[in-house]
C-alpha cells in the first residue's frame, strides 16, 4: 500500500518545485526518502533533487524532515539499558584529529556514557577507526547488541558505522559524492544528524572545523553549518551544541594512525601537545555541560582535569581496549605500536619563524605514505605517517629538524619528501597564534 502511494508521488514535480525555490512538505520528503530506499525513486531523480537543494537550499523544517526521514530509513538504537546520560561528539574532519581517542574515555570517566560511532579516513583527513585499529586486536565492528552491552557495562564503546543505521544517508552520500552536491549545508546537516540521531544519544557536541585542512574553509561558512546543525538537532529533540575550531595547521605533532594514537594516549597520561589537550578538554567540558552533569564550563573543566590527573580516564581507556579485544598494555606502553621502517627527515633551509604548516598538503602527503586511502576499499598502513617537530610560531635555525616521514616502502618516503618540505614556510616575523577554540554555538 505504502509503495503504491509513493508510486503516485510526482517526483519530477517535486524536483521542479525545489528547482524553482519552493518548499517540500514533511510527508513529501518522507515519501521521497522511502521511495529512494525501495527503488521507486531512481538514483538520477534523487541526484537531480540534491542538485536543486544545492542551489535553492532547504528551510529548517525541510531539513528536520530530511534528517528524520533518513534516520528512520534504518534501525534507531535504543540505549535504555544505560542509566547515564548519553552524549557523542562529531567532528567535521581535520588533519591530525585524534581527539576522539582521548576524549571518549575522559568523558566516560566523568560518569557520562559515550556511544561513539566514527568513520574511516578518506582523502586528506584521517579516520578514528583506522587510528584505533593501530592497537593490535582492537575491534571496531561490534554488533549493535555488543555495543549496547558494552555501554551498559563500562559506559563507552568506540565503533564504526553499522550498515543498519541511516542507510539512506549512505546511499545519498554516494550519489552526492559523484554529482557535485556534497557542499550543501542542509544536505550535510541531515547527513551528519541522521546517523547521530540513530545512535540513541541524548545530546551531541559538534566540532566544526574551519581552515585550510577542513571541509569548511571560511569562518562564515563553518558558522552557518554549525548554526544549522545546532538548530536542526534541537528541532529534532536533542541537545546539540557546537565548537567552531581552528584547522589552519595540523593538530598536535603527528599525522598517521599509530603515531596519532600514541599522541592521544599521551593526553590520557597528562602529557601531549597543548593544542590537542586544549581541544580535548574543551570538547569534554561541553559534553559534560550538555549531559547536565556540570553546570558551568569552569566546573566541567575542573572535573575533566581531575579525571586525567587521578588516572580514571586512563583506567577507562584500558577497559575500553580490553573490552574491544585490543592489547590493553599498549595504553601504558604506546611505544609498542607500529612505526614504519623507512624514514626521511626534513630540515629547515633558513633561520626564522614557522609561519605556515599546510595541513592539506601534509594530509595528502600522509595518504601517499600509506596512512590514508583514496578509495574506500584501500588498506591503510598503521605505522606510516608524519611526525612534526615544530608548531606555528616556533623559532628555527637552518638545519633544525621540521618533520620525519615514515613509510613501509622506501619509494613512498622519497615520493613524499618534497611535498612535506613544501608544507612549511619560514619567515622573518613571528606570526600571530591563537587558541584552537574560535567560538561556542549553543543556539
Ligand atoms: N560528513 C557527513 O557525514 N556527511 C556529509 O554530507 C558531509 C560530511
Amino acid at each position: 500500500m505504502a509503495r503504491k502511494k509513493r508510486q503516485a508521488l510526482q517526483v519530477p514535480e517535486l524536483i521542479v518545485r525545489k528547482r524553482e525555490g519552493g518548499q517540500l512538505s514533511e510527508q513529501e520528503i518522507r515519501d521521497v526518502v522511502a521511495g529512494f530506499m525501495d527503488g521507486s525513486v531512481a538514483d538520477y531523480q534523487m541526484s537531480a533533487l540534491a542538485m536543486a537543494v544545492y542551489f535553492r537550499g532547504m528551510s529548517f523544517e525541510e531539513t528536520v524532515a530530511m534528517t528524520l526521514a533518513m534516520r528512520d530509513s534504518g534501525k534507531v538504537v535504543s540505549l535504555d539499558n544505560v542509566d547515564a546520560p548519553k552524549v557523542d561528539k562529531h567532528s567535521t574532519g581535520g588533519v591530525g584529529d585524534k581527539v576522539s581517542i582521548c576524549l571518549a574515555p575522559i568523558v566516560a570517566a566523568c560518569g557520562v556514557a559515550v556511544p561513539m560511532m566514527s568513520g574511516r579516513g578518506l582523502g586528506h583527513t584521517g579516520g578514528t577507526l583506522d587510528k584505533l585499529e593501530a592497537i593490535p586486536g582492537f575491534r571496531v565492528d561490534l554488533s549493535v547488541r555488543e555495543f549496547r552491552a558494552q555501554l551498559g557495562k563500562i559506559g563507552c564503546a568506540l565503533i564504526g558505522q553499522t550498515g543498519d543505521l541511516a542507510p539512506a544517508d549512505k546511499r545519498l552520500y554516494a550519489l552526492r559524492d559523484v554529482t557535485g552536491t556534497v557542499e550543501s549545508i542542509p544536505l550535510i546537516t541531515s547527513s551528519i544528524l541522521s546517523k547521530k540521531l540513530a545512535e540513541g544519544i541524548d545530546s551531541l557536541v559538534l566540532d566544526v572545523k574551519v581552515g585550510r585542512g577542513a571541509f569548511m574553509k571560511t569562518e562564515s561558512h563553518a558558522r552557518e553549518l554549525a548554526r544549522c546543525l545546532v538548530r536542526v538537532g534541537r528541532l529534532a529533540g536533542k541537545r546539540v551544541s557546537a565548537l567552531l575550531t581552528d584547522m589552519h595547521t595540523p593538530i598536535g605533532y603527528t599525522i598517521g594512525n599509530a603515531l596519532e594514537t600514541t599522541e592521544a594516549l599521551e593526553v590520557l597520561h597528562g602529557q601531549g601537545p597543548n593544542d590537542l589537550q586544549e581541544l580535548t578538554f574543551e570538547l569534554a567540558a561541553e559534553m559534560l555541560r550538555s549531559a547536565g552533569v556540570s553546570k558551568t564550563r569552569a566546573q566541567a573543566l575542573r572535573r575533566v582535569e581531575l579525571a586525567v590527573r587521578d588516572g580514571a580516564a586512563l583506567q577507562k581507556m584500558r577497559q575500553i581496549v580490553e573490552a574491544q579485544g585490543g592489547d590493553p598494555g599498549v595504553v601504558d606502553e604506546p611505544d609498542r605500536l607500529a612505526v614504519a621502517r623507512h624514514r626521511s627527515t626534513i630540515k629547515a633551509r633558513s633561520n626564522g619563524y614557522v609561519t605556515e604548516i599546510d595541513p592539506l598538503e601534509l594530509g595528502y602527503a600522509s595518504m601517499g605514505l600509506g596512512a590514508g586511502r583514496s578509495r574506500a576499499e584501500d588498506a591503510v598502513d598503521p605505522g606510516a605517517g608524519i611526525r612534526l617537530y615544530v608548531q606555528l610560531g616556533d623559532r628555527v635555525r637552518t638545519g633544525d629538524e621540521l618533520a620525519t616521514l615514515y613509510a613501509s616502502e622506501r619509494a613512498r618516503v622519497r615520493g613524499g619528501a618534497d611535498r612535506v618540505a613544501a608544507s612549511f614556510r619560514i619567515g622573518k616575523r613571528r606570526p600571530a597564534t591563537r587558541s584552537r577554540i574560535i567560538e561556542t554555538i549553543r543556539r
